[in-house]
């Protein structure tokens, strides 16, 4: 979603602010802009539409001069993508320039106020209200003005605001948006995201909610919701700019499926020590796990699917009643939980709207709460009772894979970990799957060895109008996954089914040739797909299937193509399952010419609801 990037120093701001805005391109946007201070005037510069127009308009930057400024990409919620609605939004006065990430609720409200105080408005936005409303309060104090604003703001906010009137200085603030500053030599930055600054600098404060931050280009000093200037952790930023770059791909999202080998295996040896599943350093003891009565897993999308896995696992392997919850459902659905529940939060993210407000509604309720989060210092990682990292680095393409991947080892680790401290899994069993755990790295880069083979399927079937993905407990799980990768970024309408359900309703919408997907991984239901995939061929359907190599005798004779993932312990075959249907999806989008990176409509990080 939209992305936020300031500048305070002695360099020309325009052109870093447009670097910083192309490192947050990833998170999807609609329409960008610039604000520089320079000679006593704010110079504002927007364009709709890709970076690059606003990159031509700005002459790259050359024609805004000047050493302090602000940009933003914006992704349209309250106005059409137009200039006008583009940030930075600039007060009619144009004395206070403003860029915005979330949405202010009460923002008629302040509209019509500051109408009937006069104040002329240009654009439809929640935002202009921001920048007119500090112009209101400035009376020679900008911060000043900043605090009697914001104490007015109801809503979510990541703000950074500068004045022409005091053009020694950046504010920011936040609630419930992602914000942090970085510390440069003569220089400070400030950003949504630390993708946009980390060319130029590691040491990075994270903004907690109500904090506001006055940047100078020598100092930075930050204040708490009561007004007292606090000291800040800095934190060194461990992953590289070439994390955050295609390395040679023709798309991040192909190179973060090649990445999976590592992330998984990074992910996965953080918490095994000595043969055993570790998570000792997480609410997991013995004696909570014996009081857990229900399990409730939250997240949005891939997250999701992610807890429809970890619900199957769960309950087999722990026996305590499981559930895998959206989180825009969980949070308005009067959630049936108490302190003797754990939930576990999933979000590559760590700042998706709907997943926080589930969460702290869980933990309003008194519920314990497990985050897997991939992003360090965001906000579910911060406000979860304990977290589990997932050890994936930036993820940069819209789709999520390498995420997506990371959170499925974390969810065997969990799993194994509850199991075992219930006294429920047998030392033989543990063992067994750790070794096929630590297996499975290998296992993934034999796959995608083979990649050439779905690119071949992708060729033959990349025209298709529909797809039909159909699978049975944990393959149900990958077909929910494998149909979200395919229409998210082929834009082909496509559907999951319970392979049991197929007979209920859908099985009227496959004609002759219509492509169904099963997914067959799943040992103990094997034969009973096998009958559902009958039921499709016989209808004229071409079947593509995902099995197992051990069954690839009876799954070939049964369909018009297969793929086989290497043979592995049950508990674990969604991560090989995944990989194919990745790389079809990938391949499908890639005939098709869509904009794989960067879907249409969709956005990296939903912070709004
Ligand atoms: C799909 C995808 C989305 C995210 C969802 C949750 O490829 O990436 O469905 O999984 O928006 O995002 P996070 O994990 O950041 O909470």
């Amino acid at each position: 979603m939209c992305g936020i990037v300031g500048y305070i120093g002695r360099e020309e701001a325009a052109p870093i602010l447009l670097y910083g805005l192309s490192r947050l391109e990833y998170r999807g946007y609609d329409s960008a802009g610039i604000s520089v201070y320079n000679n006593g005037c704010l110079n504002t510069v927007k364009a709709v539409g890709k970076l690059q127009n606003l990159i031509d308009l700005t002459d790259s930057g050359k024609n805004v001069p000047g050493c302090v400024g602000i940009g933003h990409t914006r992704w349209a919620t309250h106005g059409q993508p137009s200039d006008i609605n583009s940030h930075p939004h600039v007060s009619a006065s144009g004395k206070i320039s403003v860029v915005h990430n979330g949405i202010i609720e009460n923002y008629l409200e302040l509209k019509e106020m500051l109408i009937s105080e006069g104040v002329q408005f240009k654009s439809e936005t929640d935002t202009e209200v921001v920048s007119q409303l500090i112009d209101y309060y400035y009376n020679g104090d900008l911060m000043d003005a900043v605090s009697r604003a914001l104490a007015k703001l109801e809503g979510s906010y990541a703000l950074v605001i500068i004045s022409s009137e005091q053009p020694d200085v950046i504010i920011a603030a936040r609630k419930d948006a992602p914000l942090i500053v970085a510390y440069g030599d003569g220089c400070n930055y400030i950003a949504s995201d630390v993708a946009a600054v980390l060319k130029y600098t590691r040491q990075v404060s994270y903004l907690e909610d109500d904090e506001i931050a006055v940047v100078k280009a020598d100092s930075v000093t930050v204040y708490n919701e009561y007004g007292k200037p606090i000291d800040k952790a800095v934190t060194t930023v461990e992953w590289d700019i070439e994390d955050a770059q295609k390395g040679g791909y023709p798309h991040f999202m192909i190179k973060e499926i090649h990445e999976q080998p590592k992330v998984i295996r990074n992910t996965i040896s953080a918490h095994i020590k000595d043969g055993r599943v570790d998570l000792s350093d997480t609410i997991l003891s013995e004696e909570f796990c014996r009081d857990i009565r229900r399990i409730c897993i939250i997240g949005c999308g891939s997250a999701n699917h992610v807890g429809v896995v970890g619900r199957y696992l769960l309950e087999k392997y722990t026996r305590i009643p499981t559930e895998a919850v959206l989180a825009s459902e969980f949070r308005y659905s009067e959630p049936i939980v108490d302190e003797h529940s754990l939930i576990i939060v999933i979000s590559q993210s760590g700042e998706t709207a709907d997943t926080i407000a589930a969460m702290r509604e869980a933990k309003r309720l008194g519920a314990k709460t497990l985050a897997i989060v991939n992003v360090v210092g965001s906000t579910i990682a911060k406000e979860a009772d304990c977290v589990l990292y997932t050890l994936a680095g930036p993820e940069i393409a819209v789709a999520t894979t390498k995420a997506y991947s990371a959170q499925l080892a974390v969810m065997y680790l969990v799993t194994i970990a509850i199991a075992d401290k219930l006294g429920r899994l047998d030392a033989a069993e543990h063992d067994e799957i750790v070794r096929e755990l630590c297996l499975l790295p290998e296992k993934v880069e034999h796959i995608l060895a083979d990649k050439e083979k779905l690119q071949q399927y992708a060729s033959q079937y990349f025209n298709n109008e529909s797809i039909f993905f159909i699978g049975r407990n944990l393959d149900y799980a990958i077909s929910l996954e494998g149909s979200l990768k395919l229409k998210e970024i082929s834009y082909i309408h496509s559907e999951a089914y319970a392979g049991g359900e197929l007979k209920h309703g859908t099985i009227s919408l496959i004609e002759p040739k219509t492509l169904v997907i099963a997914v067959a991984t799943y040992e103990k239901l094997f034969d009973k797909l096998m009958s559902n995939v009958k039921e499709v061929t016989a209808r004229g359907a071409n079947v593509l299937c995902v099995a197992q190599q051990h069954n690839s005798g009876s799954a070939t004779d049964a369909v018009n193509n297969a793929f086989f993932i290497p043979d592995t312990h049950e508990m674990l075959t969604p991560s090989l399952a995944a990989i194919p249907l990745q790389l079809f999806a990938y391949y499908v989008a890639l005939s098709r010419g869509c904009d794989i990176d960067k879907p249409r409509n969709l956005a990296k990080s939903v912070t709004v609801e």
